[in-house]
């Protein structure tokens, strides 16, 4: 609880964007060394500091949670103030050498930040401000240092020790101990500062860059899970490559090495030359883990690597530009998995996770704009809009420039920035300046938070067709009032009599309102509009449901056909749920069409059958009902599933379970196969769960094993009980197995979810102190939506539960768990009460950190 605000305090400072200053202090050169052991590391630092511009403030730095033993200037003991988590020390001269001697204590460190013990192996997590947890740093991405940074440890517990950079020598001392050192090169910013010690083993492989250097890499686990690093390996050297050929950037290290630990925050962290994962990304093989994560993997690590040059090479001058190095990075992670698997199925899937994760977000009382204006804790702005809505402004600026200029603009910006902390502001003049184009108005998507809503309307003939177009940006907490934005919408207009699309077209809308005359229209046009999702927006169209079944049948832009069959899904849902009559006949017959399309690829198809999930639908509704958009959804389901019934069973038996493969084609087939097995289910065929069973027992992987359990959990059969013990005996000693587990029930569709997975909290292997089997219990439980809407309200009170408990241990993961209960506007007036009256306890409590704090305060609006 070391980081607990006293109770009856003041609210926590605010940090404003509009405040920044450059450092007092410059630190070119840092030398560590550690002491390394779980119950006490001290940590001797070095460093060579420069006053920067005219000034005679005191140095300033930052240090939490740290026993400071010694602060020397110049080779002297010196009278330091230490108080409020900053040591202050005064300096004569212009230059000076700083040594520092601090004691931690890694095996207390529960909340994950800093230097910490994970499964006995020591490891750091810096970013975003974890390094003055390890020693007194101005901790702050501006201050770039070269590290050089020397490990002692016992041999016999700590065989493997590992920092950035590149190994310069390494020895043996007395008492079975031993020393590595290791210096990195490139100036970095601390929250890039990483070491590992532990006892490891390596996956070791080569890549060979485009200039001819080889660089060494290495996958470090623990002896068991070597057998499950393949695939990570295969998609690190796939990304080094594409990164080569598609954005021109190369390795410049010697030596790369990820390490996974199974106690982590996050997905994983782009330290430099020293990537640290949550063994979730990394480790798979083909009885452990599904198709999604293997995609997942491949995605992540992508990821971390792109870092090398969008967050590293090139990083942020503050945190409020974090998405200068995480929308990008994401847009190049989002690039790299289209190409190399469908590009179509890839958009399908970040759109959905766009609009599962970032609308809500942004339309609730924790909205902020990409680039946030203030903070009271970093830590919770690694949020879906800074992340993925940061990605599609990226993707927006290239469907504006083309991509030839995009291109050119990310050399310029690397080229003009290598070395440097900057802005989101220098990316968009980097684009400006390599492009001719004027970005001026688009900097508004920095700006203004909310999802701008568009209308758009197809008048046709006498002449040409007229497009009228309306947008609206919603006003956001602290943003009252908006400015247009401008807005590219790819559209298109389809002949209603041959299904053909004439010429797509780029269209900016940037003001209000505008009348786009579509010229070389068809005789009957049909508007596909917002094609790609080209912009990150809701669009409402008057299109009827004959027009929707005739663009999910006939659009040539993959996108807009799934997202002409959701909309028609979402508009049926949604007039009955809102009790009208409810006629499933277009849906059923659209559905029916994508089934018998042979031309279709199975893994598009498996996603524009699925019907939109309970939390979408609510939505787009005034005022969500959990339990009618539930009845409604799953009577929708049953009938697609009696209507359709003999075509699921084909589409079930055509990919049944060949020998398992891990490819495109293999992975649409079972992903076809799940969703037609569910929906024999939804019919209530009376031999589903058999097949269900059998599929789970005769599964050669885990896609078609969790596959058949999810469809069996969420029934009630005499299978289901049967299923899950099998799996959790077949599991119970793999952690991220025994999270799906946990998943599968917390998510269930049954009624009795609510108390199962308040049991679930009290099994022997639930724990608060791991992140991820936290998330796989509480966290799925949060995103079902009827489960933890109970108008009971037991949702709510375990929810906050849970995140005061967790609270105590690991601020940073509770606070991730807020925002579900935050969305109590969205609810009836009963339901609001109960989840206000959560956050006001939470808020009330004593000994808040300021995470919840800032997260639990803010959703009560
Ligand atoms: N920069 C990491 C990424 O690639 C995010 C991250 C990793 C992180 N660990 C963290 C953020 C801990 C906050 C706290 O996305
Ligand atoms: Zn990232």
């Amino acid at each position: 609880m070391a980081d607990a605000r006293p109770a009856h305090t003041a609210p926590p400072p605010i940090v404003r964007r509009e405040d920044y200053q450059p450092p007092e202090w410059r630190v070119p050169q840092i030398s560590l060394e550690l002491d390394l052991d779980g119950a006490r590391t001290v940590v001797r630092s070095t460093l060579e500091i420069e006053r920067e511009g005219r000034h005679r403030l005191p140095l300033r730095l930052d240090a939490k949670n740290l026993v400071v033993r010694r602060v020397a200037v110049d080779g002297q003991a010196v009278n330091y103030r230490f108080e409020n988590d900053v040591l202050r020390i005064p300096i004569e001269g212009d230059r000076a050498t700083v040594e520092t001697e601090v004691e931690i204590a890694p095996r207390a460190n529960t909340q994950l930040m800093g230097l910490y013990e994970s499964g006995g192996m020591l490891c750091t997590q810096c970013e975003a401000e974890g390094f003055r947890r390890i020693t007194p740093f101005p901790d702050r991405p501006d201050v770039l240092s070269r590290y050089r940074v020397r490990m002692v440890a016992d041999r016999g517990a700590y065989p493997v020790l590992l920092a950035n950079g590149d190994p310069v020598a390494q020895g043996e001392l007395d008492g079975g101990r031993h020393w590595a050192e290791w210096h990195d090169p490139f100036p970095k910013p601390c929250y890039l500062f990483a070491l590992v010690a532990g006892s490891l083993v390596a996956n070791r492989d080569s890549f060979v860059t485009r200039s001819g250097k080889t660089v060494q890499l290495a996958i470090w686990v623990r002896e068991g899970d070597l057998p499950k690093t393949e695939h990570a390996m295969t998609s690190l050297k796939a990304a080094m490559k594409w990164d080569e050929e598609v954005f021109g950037r190369e390795y410049d290290l010697e030596m790369f090495n990820i390490v996974a630990v199974a106690d982590f925050n996050f997905g994983a962290m782009e330290n430099k030359g020293l990537n640290i994962f949550n063994s979730r990304y990394i480790l798979a093989d083909p009885d452990t883990a599904t198709d999604a994560d293997y995609d997942a993997i491949a995605g992540v690590v992508a990821h971390e690597y792109f870092h090398n040059w969008s967050g590293n090479r090139v990083t942020c001058r503050d945190w409020f530009q974090l998405s200068l190095k995480e929308g990008f990075t994401v847009f190049r992670d989002q690039q790299f998995s289209a190409d190399m698997g469908s590009p179509a199925v890839k958009r399908i899937e970040d759109v959905r996770m766009l609009r599962a994760a970032q609308f809500p977000e942004d339309g609730g009382p924790l909205a902020h704009p990409v680039r946030p204006d203030s903070y009271i804790e970093i830590s919770n702005f690694y949020t879906a809009t800074v992340y993925n809505k940061g990605a599609e402004l990226i993707r927006m600026i290239r469907t504006i420039l083309g991509p030839e200029k995009f291109r050119a603009g990310c050399d310029l910006y690397f080229d003009r920035h290598d070395g440097q902390a900057v802005t989101c502001e220098d990316f968009v003049r980097a684009m400006e300046d390599a492009s001719g184009a004027d970005l001026s108005r688009f900097r508004l998507w920095y700006s203004q938070a909310g999802t701008p809503r568009v209308r758009a309307s197809l008048v046709r003939g006498p002449g040409s067709p007229r497009l009228l177009l309306e947008q609206e940006v919603p006003p956001t907490p602290g943003q009252p009032a908006k400015q247009p934005m401008p807005i590219p919408l790819r559209i298109a207009l389809l002949d209603e009599a041959t299904g053909v699309a004439a010429d797509e077209r780029l269209v900016l809308l940037d003001e209000a309102k505008a009348e786009v005359v579509l010229e070389r229209a068809p005789e009957r046009p049909v508007l596909s509009i917002n094609r790609d999702f080209s912009a990150p927006i809701i669009v409402e169209t008057d299109r009827t449901a004959a027009d929707l079944a005739f663009l999910s049948a006939h659009d040539d832009d993959p996108f807009a056909r799934y997202e002409a069959m959701q909309q028609l899904m979402l508009d049926t849902l949604i007039r009955s749920v809102s009790g009208g009559a409810a006629d499933h006949h277009a849906v059923v017959e659209a559905v029916r069409h994508a089934l018998a399309d042979r031309a279709l690829d199975p893994a598009f198809v498996a996603e524009t059958v699925l019907l939109p999930s309970e939390t979408f639908i609510g939505d787009r509704m005034d005022t969500v009902d959990p339990d009618a958009i539930h009845r409604s959804r799953e009577a929708l389901r049953a009938e697609l599933g009696r209507e359709l019934e003999a075509l699921w069973r084909q589409a079930y038996s055509t990919h049944a379970a060949n020998r398992y493969e891990y490819s495109s084609s293999a992975k649409g087939a079972r992903r076809l196969r799940s969703v037609a097995l569910g929906y024999i289910m939804a019919a209530g065929a009376a031999d589903a769960p058999v097949l269900a069973q059998a599929q789970f027992d005769g599964a050669d992987n885990m896609t078609d094993r969790q596959g058949a359990l999810v469809v069996l959990a969420n029934g009630d059969s005499a299978e289901r009980q049967a299923a899950l013990s099998a799996f959790y005996d077949r599991y119970r000693d793999n952690a991220l197995v025994l999270d799906k587990w946990f998943s599968v029930q917390a998510l269930s569709t049954r009624a009795d979810t609510p108390a199962q997975v308040e049991a679930l909290a009290r099994h022997p292997d639930f724990t608060l102190s791991n992140p991820n089997r936290l998330r796989s219990l509480v966290g799925a439980f949060a995103a079902n939506q009827r489960a933890f809407h109970d108008v009971s309200g037991r949702g709510y009170r375990f929810l906050a539960d849970m995140i005061l408990a967790e609270d105590k241990l690991n601020p940073q993961t509770a606070a991730r768990l807020v925002p579900p209960l935050g969305r109590w506007r969205r609810f009836d007036e009963q339901r609001a009460a109960l989840m206000r009256a959560e956050l006001e306890r939470i808020v009330a409590t004593a000994g808040l950190s300021k995470d919840v704090f800032e997260q639990a305060s803010k959703s009560l609006g």
